[in-house]
Order: structure tokens, then C-alpha cells, then sequence
């Protein structure tokens, strides 16, 4: 196994429990998002904004291919997803192309939007896509059956980053530490 990649919405954790992950198999993690931001010299908010939703899209296709090419050699990794990217054909193929596992970490649709709330008064983190609560719900339930086409579902309700860390890697048949 090269890689795992974390799939999900908007809150779903995929950043904080890939890192906790890749931390925990000694792997790398790569969160897409940032990927792309490096690659384009500005943030996700910014891409939006000066270029639209379809260049943002356009850009994660070209750094999901990228780092998926970079599998080939480099070390093992732990790979977090934006939460549009999964929803995409060409993405989901390329995945799929590439035989590596796809984890949906989940959760009721109303816990994801108090993570996401709570973390935009904390931090600085814009999300572009982070709108009205009846929007956000929607583009939930549209999404869903596309997280769904994952090979694992994780439920994350009520659990601790660390606890989900633990609990995916005996899942995954992964023994803590492997290099
Ligand atoms: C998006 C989610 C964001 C980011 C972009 C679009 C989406 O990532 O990729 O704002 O379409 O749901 P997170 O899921 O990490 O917030």
C-alpha cells in the first residue's frame, strides 16, 4: 500500500486525521489543498475569487495527477482531499486508476457545519464553499452518494482525532510505525 486517501466533506477532518494518521505509520501527509495553493501562489479563497470555481477545479485536477505520478517513487503517504475533488469523474477514475484505498470519514451533516463555523471564527481558513446553513445541507446530500463510492466509510461522531487515527489503521490492517 503506497497510499491512503481521506475523502469527505467540508469538516469532515480529513486534514487533522490524515496528519494524526500519517504521523501515527511514520508516513508523509500531503493535503492536496495546499498543494495547489503552493502551486498557484494563492490561496483557495483567492483562486475562487479571481478565477472561479472551474480553475480551482481545473488546478486540483493537475495536482491530484501530479501527486499521484509522485507516488510511483516517493515515500508512502496520507493524502486529505478538498471536499469537491472526490465528486469529480476524471478525479474519482484517476484514484481508482491508481488502486489506492479511499477512506469517507463521516458525520451528521449538522456536526460538520458547527466544525466548519467554529473553525472559521478561530482561524484564518476561508472556505469559498461555506455559505448558507441550507446550502451547505444541500450540497451535503448531493455529494454524499459520490463519498459513498469510497472503499471505507468512517463514521467520526463523537471520537477523537487520535481515537479515529488508531481505529483506521486496524482497520486497515496497518501495523502502527511501518515504514
Ligand atoms: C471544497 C472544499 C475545500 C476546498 C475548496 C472546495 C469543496 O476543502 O477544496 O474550498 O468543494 O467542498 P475542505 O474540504 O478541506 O474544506
Amino acid at each position: 500500500m503506497r497510499a491512503i486517501v481521506l475523502v469527505g466533506f467540508m469538516g469532515a477532518g480529513k486534514t487533522s486525521v490524515g496528519q494524526a494518521l500519517a504521523a501515527r505509520l511514520s508516513w508523509s501527509f500531503e493535503d492536496l489543498d495546499r498543494r495547489i495553493e503552493l502551486r498557484e501562489g494563492k490561496t483557495i479563497a483567492e483562486i475562487f475569487r479571481d478565477s472561479g470555481e472551474a480553475a480551482f477545479r481545473n488546478a486540483e485536477r493537475k495536482g491530484l495527477s501530479e501527486l499521484l505520478e509522485e507516488l510511483r517513487s516517493g515515500p508512502r503517504r496520507v493524502i486529505a482531499l478538498g471536499g469537491g475533488a472526490f465528486i469529480q469523474q476524471s478525479n474519482f477514475e484517476l484514484i481508482r486508476a491508481a488502486k489506492i484505498p479511499t477512506i469517507f470519514l463521516d458525520a451528521e451533516v449538522d456536526e460538520l457545519w458547527r466544525r466548519c463555523r467554529r473553525e472559521s471564527a478561530e482561524t484564518s481558513v476561508e472556505r469559498p464553499l461555506l455559505t448558507a446553513a441550507a446550502d451547505f445541507n444541500g450540497l451535503y446530500e448531493k455529494r454524499r452518494p459520490y463519498y459513498l463510492r469510497a472503499s471505507m466509510r468512517y463514521v467520526t461522531d463523537g471520537k477523537t482525532v487520535a481515537q479515529i487515527a488508531a481505529e483506521l489503521i486496524e482497520a486497515l490492517g496497518l501495523p502502527a510505525s511501518e515504514k
